[in-house]
């Protein structure tokens, strides 16, 4: 059973600039909550409650204004900061410490995930105990994406291949991943890519070669969507708004899934209700806590 996960929350943003020349993105609105409120709520839902968030160095002040120590939600969160972006894999050697001896998933800040049964998806992810596994969802432009190549049968993973000029696969790698405690060891052996920055595809690959490497589906039913351009952003941030409003349920709405998780009572969430201030989350918390009455 995964217990530890990472949120890398750092990066340049460039894409989104100038909305993220003084903020950095994953503080930036999803509709009615902070971007960061998604990953960590798909860690939640995979029970896992001891988490680092890497930022950027900096913006340390302004993450934990809104997410200070977890105590609220019944987990725990600590910080480091990363003094520049070195590539998704800097999260294993920025958390060697935080990591241990343990296992451990990595979920990148701007990724949104939301479906039925996605749940029970991530509990079978964090169940792993042994090698490494990935989140794959079918996309109809993979020549943008990295894309895996899989045996049906076993799940494993054939093929690997970022932004593929032919066609291997539609089955896209999402940004959210589970490794054994071999991750660490592996990500200090990687090299700079051209780009200079230590690739998840290269990570990925030590274990693909290793016959380690294994795939869970968000299937049709589900979505994956990346929040890193404006339109994409406002892509997230419409859907978030169509389906709440459809529903009277909010996606990622932190404080409800630690109470269904019964990681924290109804009380805490009274003080999350004063930490909010009236607003329409507060309404929210309040509603939930009368329903569970
Ligand atoms: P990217 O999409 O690669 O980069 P970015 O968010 O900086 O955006 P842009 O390409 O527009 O400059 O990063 C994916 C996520 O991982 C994003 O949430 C930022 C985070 N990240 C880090 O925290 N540290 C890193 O070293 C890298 C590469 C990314």
């Amino acid at each position: 059973m995964i217990k530890k996960g990472i949120i890398l929350a750092g990066g340049k943003g460039t894409r989104m600039s100038p909305l993220t020349k003084a903020v950095n993105k994953q503080l930036l609105p999803i509709y009615d909550k902070p971007l960061i409120f998604y990953p960590l709520s798909i860690l939640m839902l995979s029970k896992i409650k001891d988490i680092l968030i890497i930022v950027n160095k900096g913006q340390l002040d302004q993450y934990k204004k809104l997410l200070p120590n977890g105590e609220n939600l019944g987990i725990k969160i600590t910080y480091k900061e990363q003094d520049h972006p070195r590539g998704l894999p800097d999260a294993f050697i920025l958390g060697e410490k935080f990591i241990g001896s343990d296992n451990v998933s990595l979920i990148l800040g701007d990724n949104f995930f939301y479906g039925q049964s996605l749940s029970d998806t991530l509990k079978r992810c964090a169940d792993l105990k042994n090698g490494a596994k990935v989140l794959l969802y079918k996309v109809n432009n993979p020549e943008l994406f990295g894309v895996a190549k899989i045996d049906r049968k076993s799940k494993k993973i054939k093929a690997l291949k970022e932004k593929p000029k032919k066609f291997i696969s539609n089955q896209a790698v999402t940004g959210l991943y589970f490794f054994d405690n071999k991750v660490i060891k592996y990500a200090k052996n990687l090299k700079p890519s051209k780009r200079k920055e230590l690739e998840i595809i290269d990570l990925l690959n030590k274990y693909k070669i290793k016959k380690k490497l294994s795939a869970e589906f968000l299937g049709r039913g589900g979505a994956w969507l990346d929040t890193g351009s404006i339109e994409d952003y406002y892509k997230t941030s419409a859907f978030v708004q169509a389906i709440e409003n459809r529903q009277g349920l909010k996606i990622a709405c932190l404080e409800e899934i630690a109470l269904l998780n019964k990681w924290i009572s109804k009380s805490q969430i009274m003080k999350q209700v004063k930490f909010y201030g009236n607003c329409e989350y507060s309404n929210y918390l309040k509603k939930i806590i009368k329903k569970s009455a």
